[in-house]
């Protein structure tokens, strides 16, 4: 079954030795005094044993004992530092066993288990007089009001929860010979949890007050304390106002048991608590000056005294002072109340009739109308503490009970009462042995678990005895209290005889042996009860059961202005003639109630042991512990739970709390439970001998097993809870993120929604714009009206704009002027011409002096050629230089010669023979006065001259020379590179621009005089100079006109490596430096187009 991990197991496995170390380690320290478990004894069944081990502990000061979860307390008649807050703290939500023994360790498992369990519980406080129950019930109830979850409202249920203490032990509570703060009535308290565990509320019930007391206290007993804390403590006005002197002496209600001051009793500062615990439990001035009146007329009631007049009749003066301070708190008019303590209301023959009581019965009388006043105004407070407790809230609850009732009374004279209070513990008793001895058997029966049968006085024949209808012995007394005729003690003790005589537990003086005779009188009735012989003395058995009230007292009651008294004596009461129910009967049914609250609920026990009988702290009387420890029960329990398990539980449930501790388990079991059990608990490492499988329930050991178990199971409850908040987180994540992606999503579609009206907004605006251009365009060449007012001013606007970054950069761009709209054809002009003339004025202002020559020869060349020889374009751009040749350039001799003539220009040119046309280099230099042309060191010609040139694009020209010229030797055929440079050098020299004529097909020269010679001119696809078959010069140019190419290439070692065509002569070829000489640009014009 154990497929978990081997590490997990491993971790579990070594948590559970740990707590388990703990807690042994705990225990081992703590035997050293004892055992803390009587269960633990290895003599379990010896009653000296557990007696000894009490013992030791209890001089220890180690007051508590475990026997499993049973706690047993031992008085130790002094404060141990053993209830302060930190102790509480040290016990809160630790397990059981891991402390020393505590009355805090066991409300604490109570606490827990009920939260857990969701169930109800009661603890059971059982002992004798003085043994500590009601301190134990204290020390609960402080332990939950210190560590119940504390809200505003809560706190208040637990302050008045803890504040009804001490106004009922003021009224409830009294010094007997045993306990000088003895409860004189039983208390069962519920205190009710919300489910977190805080204190919502709680509910009261009394039993059997010992009203009695009221009106006659044994001797070194006290009456009620709340009498002795009014005198002593009452302030002198209230006193003086309730007619009380502060000396108890005066009052004979308080004085019988002669010890109205004692030592350990402060009843001033008991006083104080006590009235500021009224405040506490809302009880208003007036609730609580009835309250006083009435405690105060008691005491008057007490000092009473009747006169007896001759007749024996009982007499009470209208002077009386008690019966005026009766009549003031009261309420009752002073006639009606001193008939109703003088005289008995008898109805005989339909007639009312007053009969006078004899003084001995008026005295009868007035101690029952006290008794009867006392204890129903404790049953009033009891109900008004409750009212103050009620929890409003009506949603589902858990209790916790706590029984703290008179344990087992035997005295030296026991009397009706003891007879009640121990038939209580015999019911109490029967509670026990049916919740735990008889249930825990038939359970281990039922489960078919083995089971060596644990041999327990089942005491249901005592109760029997005592309860059994018609023949037990309150229906014997009930019936003696109620049939006619004289009946007294005696006929009650005889009709006992008569009818229950042969009984085991019951003997009489008659009955009895000889030698048993001698213990009992004559008067007296024993019965022998589970916890032992207890002899009751029949006299005033009938009365005490009776508890008559006269009819007509109770009248004179109703008529009291006291609320508190009007409430306990209300009209509503039955007047009938018929008895109410006897005192014992009364105690039956509210012990069948108590019984009942109890049997649905889970019991938990402390019972408390007596020391010594002298309220001595550190004496331990063994006899006494002894016969206390037997008849508490204590050895029968203590075999149950050796013998027994410690714990079982449904598997549904055990399975339920503890499947988390395995992961076959958890977080489901498909199967059934008990085989869920089986595998958890091989899981966790059970020994056999630890457990057993019942039918429906597993039943464990030892206790340490399931606080093993527990503690594994509150630290793995962590790691859940954490598992389960990250889950839910992570749930909670993503509930905030699809919140978010939804938000996201909205938000998404409202900009986008948002977005798309803007630009349906834009879309209808571009319309709105474009149909308004549109028809600005169709109507733009209408005059300015409402349609086209904005497109013209746009069409004005772009063009301007336009116009401003396409403005020419020179003055010879004569066509990237942009196309002006219509609208401004005129503007345009006008712009363009102030443009003009701009970058004239501004070319001319950075026009320098050497420019001006320049461009002046360049405006000659103009005149003579432009648009008369084809390759004049191409010499527009070619700056003319100086001079092609320098002086130094000329020969020396030559220079001599003709340098005083001032040397204008120089340039090398080709001459071609006349005759034969073969070219040579010569020098053409032009001085002021002539045309030489030079070879070398000769000078061959000084040329006086018209120029002929062709049209086309060659570079020739023929220099007509006069027939006047000295050395005339005919024309001559010249071809300069600088053709246009020379010409305009030489026009501009000679002043002689008509001198050179542009001759269209070819030129006639001179070979000599006489004698012409042609030169043809003629384009054509390859540039040539031949002499031609009619024995002219053939000059053929490339094709010049038409269209042409200017391509600007890049040659590298004489190759093209890349060129870039132009449809007109770049204004700025690209310059490629030439890093060395093999590389350069060359701009060259081919005939073509840019589209070929
Ligand atoms: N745990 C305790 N520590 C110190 N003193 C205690 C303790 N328990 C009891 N006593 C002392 O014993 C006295 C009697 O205790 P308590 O009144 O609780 O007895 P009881 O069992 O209620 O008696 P009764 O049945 O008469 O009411 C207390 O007044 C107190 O002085
Ligand atoms: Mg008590």
């Amino acid at each position: 079954m154990t497929h978990r991990p081997l590490e997990m197991k491993k971790s579990l496995d070594e948590r559970c030795n740990r707590i388990l170390r703990n807690m042994e380690g705990a225990l081992t320290a703590r035997d050293r005094v004892g055992v803390q478990d009587l269960v633990l004894l290895d003599a379990h069944t010896s009653e000296s044993a557990v007696l000894d081990n009490l013992r030791k502990r209890f001089h220890e000061s180690l007051i508590y004992t475990y026997i499993g979860t049973l706690l047993v307390s031992l008085n130790p008649y002094r404060d141990l530092d053993i209830y302060s807050k930190k102790q509480m703290d040290t016990y809160m939500g630790v397990n059981f066993f891991e402390l020393p023994p505590h009355i805090y360790a066991l409300a604490d498992n109570v606490f827990r288990t009920m939260l857990s369990e969701v169930n109800n519980h009661f603890i059971l406080i059982s002992g004798e007089s003085g043994a500590g129950k009601t301190e134990a019930s204290k020390k609960v109830l402080q332990f939950y009001a210190v560590s119940c979850p504390s809200t505003r409202i809560l706190d208040n249920v637990r302050d008045r929860l803890l504040l009804s203490n001490p106004v009922l032990e003021a009224f409830g509570n009294a010094k007997t010979l045993k306990n000088d703060n003895s409860s004189r009535f039983g208390k069962y308290m519920d205190i009710q949890f919300d489910h977190q565990g805080g204190a919502v509320g709680g509910h009261i019930l009394s039993y059997l007050l010992e009203k009695s007391r009221v009106v006659h206290q044994n001797h070194g007993e006290r009456n009620f304390h709340i009498f002795y804390q009014l005198v002593a403590g009452g302030e002198d006005e209230l006193l003086r106002w309730l007619g009380l002197d502060r000396n108890c002496q005066n009052y004979s209600y308080l004085v019988q048991g002669d010890c109205a001051k004692v030592s350990s009793i402060n009843d001033k500062s008991q006083w104080r608590t006590v009235r500021n615990a009224f405040s506490g439990i809302e009880f208003s001035e007036k609730d609580v000056e009835n309250l006083f009146a009435i405690i105060a007329s008691v005491l008057h009631l007490g000092n009473v005294k009747f006169e007896s007049d001759p007749l024996g009749n009982a007499i009470l003066h209208d002077n009386n002072p008690e019966l005026h301070w009766l009549s003031k708190l009261l309420g009752i008019p002073t006639r009606v109340l001193q008939q109703g303590l003088t005289h008995r209301k008898i109805e005989a023959n339909m007639e009312e009739v007053f009969s006078p009581f004899s003084v001995e019965h008026a005295v009868y009388a007035r101690d029952a109308l006290a008794k009867a006043v006392y204890g129903r105004t404790f049953d009033w407070l009891v109900n008004k503490i409750n009212e103050a407790l009620v929890n409003k809230d009506s949603s589902r609850k858990t209790v916790i009970g706590l029984l703290d009732i008179y344990g087992f009374e035997v005295f030296h004279v026991n009397s009706f009462e003891q007879f009640c209070i121990n038939y209580c513990n015999e019911k109490l008793q029967q509670l026990f042995i049916r919740l735990t001895l008889k249930s825990e058997q038939e359970e281990y029966q039922m489960e078919g678990i083995e089971w060596e049968p644990v041999p327990f006085f089942n005491n249901k024949i005592i109760c029997d005895l005592v309860e059994e209808k018609h023949k037990g012995i309150i229906s014997i007394l009930d019936e003696e209290c109620l049939r006619p005729g004289e009946a007294t003690d005696l006929t009650f003790l005889e009709k006992l005889e008569e009818k229950i005589g042969g009984h085991p537990h019951f003997v009489t003086h008659k009955l009895a042996d000889q030698k048993t005779r001698k213990t009992l009188q004559r008067g007296d009735f024993r019965l022998l009860h589970y916890a032992g012989e207890v002899t009751y003395c029949v006299v005033g058995f009938l009365d005490k059961n009776n508890d008559l009230l006269y009819r007509n007292v109770k009248e004179v009651m109703r008529q009291s202005k006291n609320a508190i008294v009007q409430h306990c004596f209300p009209s509503t009461e039955p007047d009938s003639k018929k008895r109410p129910e006897t005192v014992v009967t009364q105690f039956k049914s509210s012990l069948v109630g108590l019984t009942d609250i109890l049997m649905c609920k889970e019991p938990w026990y402390v019972r408390c042991i007596k020391p010594n009988d002298s309220k001595q702290p550190g004496r331990f009387d063994d006899v006494l512990v002894r016969h206390q420890v037997k008849y508490l029960g204590l050895m029968e329990h203590l075999r149950v739970r050796r013998a027994g398990f410690a714990y079982r539980r449904k598997y549904e449930i055990f399975l339920e709390r503890y499947k988390p501790l395995c992961p076959d388990t958890w977080p489901n079991w498909p199967g059934p439970a008990a085989e869920g059990v089986l595998c958890l608990i091989n899981h966790l490492g059970y020994r056999p001998n630890e457990y057993k499988m019942g039918r429906t329930k597993i039943f464990i050991r030892h206790p340490r097993t399931l606080f093993a178990t527990e503690d594994a199971f509150q630290i793995c409850k962590h790691e859940l809870a954490t598992r389960i908040q990250a889950k839910y987180k992570g749930y909670r994540a993503k509930g905030d993120y699809l919140k978010q992606r939804e938000a996201a999503t909205k938000i998404e579609n409202c900009w986008r929604g948002m977005m798309a009206r803007k630009e349906r907004e834009k879309r209808a605006w571009a319309v709105k714009v474009i149909r308004r251009f549109i028809k600005g365009f169709m109507t733009r060449n209408q005059p300015a009206c409402g349609d086209n007012t904005q497109y013209l001013a746009f069409v004005r606007y772009s063009y301007l704009t336009r116009l401003r970054d396409k403005l020419p950069r020179t003055l010879l761009d004569k066509n990237s002027w942009p196309t002006p709209p219509p609208v401004l054809q005129e503007a345009s002009k006008l712009l363009q011409k102030l443009y003009v003339r701009h970058m004239v004025r501004k070319y001319v202002g950075g026009i320098t002096a050497q420019m001006k020559s320049q461009l002046q020869c360049k405006a000659l060349t103009s005149s003579m050629f432009k648009g008369k020889k084809d390759n004049y374009p191409l010499t527009v751009c070619r700056p003319f230089l100086d001079t092609r040749i320098n002086e130094a350039d000329i020969n020396l001799k030559v220079l001599q010669t003709i340098r005083h003539e001032g040397i204008k220009y120089g340039v090398p040119v080709v001459k071609y023979d006349r005759n034969g046309f073969r070219p040579r280099l010569r020098q053409l230099v032009l001085t002021q006065t002539a045309v030489y042309l030079l070879e070398d060191t000769k000078i061959k010609q000084r040329i006086h001259y018209s120029v002929s040139v062709s049209n086309l694009s060659d570079n020739f020209l023929v220099v007509h020379v006069a027939y006047d010229e000295v050395n005339h030797k005919g024309d001559l055929i010249l071809q300069c590179d600088f053709l246009f440079e020379a010409l305009t050098k030489l026009s501009l020299i000679t002043n002689k621009q008509n001198s050179i004529n542009v001759v269209q097909g070819s030129v006639r020269f001179d070979i000599q005089p006489g004698r012409e010679g042609f030169v043809d001119f003629r384009s054509g696809g390859e540039s040539m100079i031949y002499r031609s078959k009619n024995g002219r010069l053939m000059v053929v140019r490339m094709t010049s006109g038409g269209p042409f190419v200017f391509v600007c290439a890049h040659s590298y070692g004489g190759r093209i490596s890349k060129y870039k065509r132009y449809a007109s002569f770049p204004r700025n070829p690209p310059q490629t430096r030439c890093q060395d000489d093999l590389r350069h640009n060359i701009l060259i014009r081919l005939p073509g187009s840019l589209n070929v």
